[in-house]
């Protein structure tokens, strides 16, 4: 995860850094904290009026929805590839075809994990470094 790793290098300060703590993974807490994220992220959604709109989108349980998130974040922050491993390759802008995605929806979506990660994200640079790679991603998403 270089862009994560070049952002966080910056700013721990090495004696607080074991050598194997490189990715974004291990460094906000692994497991654990993705899990927490994804819950969140679709606690966020289900329960704020201006994401309504972005939870109206959905087709599936959010119960699967939210696992295939943590299962993507995991592998995307560098952890295990649990997404890949069951579904190949994300191809994520694919998959998001089907639905009508503007920038409305984007912004929806990155409140909800904005919200997300300053619930189980520890560390406001982490916070930060991730947050602003996901905007790219989101935006990304964008198909109208
Ligand atoms: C930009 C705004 C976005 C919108 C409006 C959006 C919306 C959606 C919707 C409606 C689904 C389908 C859920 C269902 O089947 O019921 C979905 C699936 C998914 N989204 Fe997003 N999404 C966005 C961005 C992202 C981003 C940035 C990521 C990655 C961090 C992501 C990761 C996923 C994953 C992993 C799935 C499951 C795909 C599958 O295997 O079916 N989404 N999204």
């Amino acid at each position: 995860m270089n862009w994560f790793k070049k952002v966080v290098q910056k700013m721990s300060p090495t004696k607080d850094s074991p050598p194997k703590q490189s990715n974004a993974y291990d460094l906000i807490g692994g497991d654990k904290v993705i899990k927490a994220i994804a819950h969140e992220f679709y606690q966020q959604m289900q329960t704020r009026a201006d994401t309504q709109p972005l939870l109206a989108l959905h087709r599936a349980p959010i119960a699967d929805s939210e696992v295939k998130l943590y299962e993507f974040l995991s592998g995307w922050l560098g952890g295990p590839q649990l997404y890949q491993q069951k579904y190949g390759h994300p191809a994520l802008r694919a998959r998001h075809m089907p639905f009508a995605i503007d920038e409305s929806m984007r912004d929806q979506w990155l409140l909800c994990m904005q919200a997300a990660l300053d619930k189980c994200v520890k560390k406001p640079e982490h916070r930060q470094a991730i947050i602003q790679a996901l905007s790219t991603l989101a935006d990304h998403m964008r198909n109208q």
